[in-house]
């Protein structure tokens, strides 16, 4: 696995670990506070990046191209911000939020540039 694809499973890897670190957290502490943090770490963190690694890792031939890393490096940086400020904003820091906010609109964007890159790859593919 290069390119893309190695970089996503590798994120996918330690989203799991901090994810189910702070799981763990939880359930031994008795308070889920964190529950919302905890669970986009593991969906939007393990789940999604671990998709994308294996989507790239599916098409060779745009795995190593600019695009699937500027996709990579975005979804990459606004999802680490995005989810260490909602532990922040669920650890009573209501200050935290605007971050989460413009944070989170930069995640959705990434959705967006994978849809760029995805929808002709697949349609190639039929
Ligand atoms: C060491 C493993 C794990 C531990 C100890 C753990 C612990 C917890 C705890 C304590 C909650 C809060 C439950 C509540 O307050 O109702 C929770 C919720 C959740 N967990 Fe985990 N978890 C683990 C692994 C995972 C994994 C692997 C995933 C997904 C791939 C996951 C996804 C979720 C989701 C989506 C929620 C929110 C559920 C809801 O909306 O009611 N967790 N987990
Ligand atoms: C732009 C990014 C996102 C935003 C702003 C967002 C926002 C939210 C909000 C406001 C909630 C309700 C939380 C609560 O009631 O405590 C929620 C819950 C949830 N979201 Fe997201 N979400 C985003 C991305 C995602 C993605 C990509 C996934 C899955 C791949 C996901 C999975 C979930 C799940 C499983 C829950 C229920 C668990 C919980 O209640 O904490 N979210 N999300």
């Amino acid at each position: 696995m290069t390119g893309a694809a190695r970089n996503f499973l590798t994120l996918a890897i330690i989203y799991a670990i901090c994810g189910m670190i702070l799981g763990l957290v939880m359930g031994i502490s008795g308070s889920h506070s964190q529950m919302p943090t905890h669970a986009h770490i593991m969906v939007a963190g393990w789940l999604m990046s671990g998709f994308f690694a294996f989507f790239y890792h599916l098409f060779p031939d745009i795995n190593r191209s600019r695009l699937a890393m500027a996709h990579f490096w975005l979804t990459a940086a606004s999802g680490a911000v995005m989810l260490v400020s909602l532990y922040f904003l669920f650890a009573g820091n209501p200050g935290a939020e605007p971050i989460t906010a413009i944070a989170s609109t930069l995640f959705f964007v990434a959705i967006l540039l994978f849809a760029w890159i995805a929808l002709p790859v697949l349609r190639r593919a039929v």
